[in-house]
């Protein structure tokens, strides 16, 4: 296990992942039931961007950095007459609460959440947490984070072999997050499996599957065979900062939610057009949403 997530958190995918994130926990509060959050690749929950390993990779600069208004955490602006703001106000909440700019309105970025702080940051009183991460010194470091917070259970269990054993949730609500590394051949594949698992365990349960677009199609193909598994309710966001076939490096980020909660599709599309805006470094950029399987 090579992979470190502290050298890409805030990335262009980090910022993408996240924000889809808090809009689905925001709509699963409007039910006045709980829920529980499942992280199964879940790294540190919270990272330091002036740290070693953020400073240098200086991925963030080109992620969360660029959303910015001149660095600093000041409350998010969006065009007149536009959702954006509001549908962005969830996480960008957080960010500043995290760096004390609720308080200071001059505060810039220092600590960047991870899905697990976010959640936890957006979660309610009877609200669950579940983080699972393998890697030991990534996986202390979560635990030592969070285990103050009585709502929060973290875990150092194979992620694959999370998902099947982490549901049904007993609440009956859930979203789980699969956002593995991609360090090894076959993670595509793995994902097919976890999802086919998740759904086997909790079919009513949203599932929110990672994956990075990188020349080379694989990205295409997996989605290609979602789209003919037989399994319904699937929609597909993606998120390209160059064009797709660029040789080198990850292009974009994408997407794949079982069950996505109501309205993400269109909010989606909003925020991903935005992004790619803010991130696009090419005429290749763009964004596209859409269903691969419905009802
Ligand atoms: C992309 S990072 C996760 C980021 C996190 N989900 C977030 O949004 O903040 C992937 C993490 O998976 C961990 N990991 C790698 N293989 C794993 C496995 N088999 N089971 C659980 N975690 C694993 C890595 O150590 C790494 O911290």
């Amino acid at each position: 296990m090579n992979y470190r997530h502290a050298f890409h958190a805030g990335n262009f995918a980090d910022v993408m992942k996240h924000i889809a994130l808090a809009r689905v926990i925001e709509h699963l509060k409007l039910k006045d039931k709980p829920f529980r959050f499942i992280d199964t690749h879940a790294g540190t929950g919270l990272y330091d961007i002036s740290g070693d390993e953020a400073e240098r990779s200086g991925e963030w600069r080109e992620g969360i950095g660029a959303v910015l208004d001149d660095g600093k955490l000041a409350p998010f602006q969006a065009s007149p007459g536009s959702n954006l703001a509001g549908l962005l106000e969830p996480y960008f909440n957080v960010l500043r609460e995290l760096n004390g700019a609720t308080q200071d309105e001059s505060r810039g970025l220092r600590y960047y959440p991870g899905a697990g702080e976010l959640a936890r940051r957006l979660m309610r009183e009877d609200d669950r947490l579940v983080l699972n991460e393998l890697h030991p010194d990534d996986g202390a470091a979560l635990r030592q984070r969070m285990f103050r917070d009585e709502r929060v259970r973290t875990l150092q269990l194979d992620g694959w072999l999370a998902v099947k054993s982490l549901l049904p949730p007993k609440e009956r609500r859930s979203v789980m997050l699969i956002d593995p590394p991609f360090e090894q051949v076959g993670e595509f594949a793995r994902l097919e499996q976890a999802l086919s698992d998740a759904i086997a365990r909790f079919a009513t349960g949203t599932t929110m599957i990672w994956f990075p677009i990188k020349a080379g199609g694989a990205s295409d193909a997996f989605l290609k065979r979602m789209a003919q598994s037989g399994h319904t309710r699937l929609l597909a966001a993606e998120l390209l900062i160059r064009h797709r076939d660029t040789p080198q490096g990850l292009n974009g980020a994408g997407l794949l939610i079982h069950n996505p909660t109501y309205g993400l599709d269109q909010q989606l599309e909003l925020i991903l057009a935005w992004l790619s805006r803010q991130f696009g470094q090419s005429a290749g950029a763009g964004s596209n949403v859409r269903w691969l399987a419905g009802e």
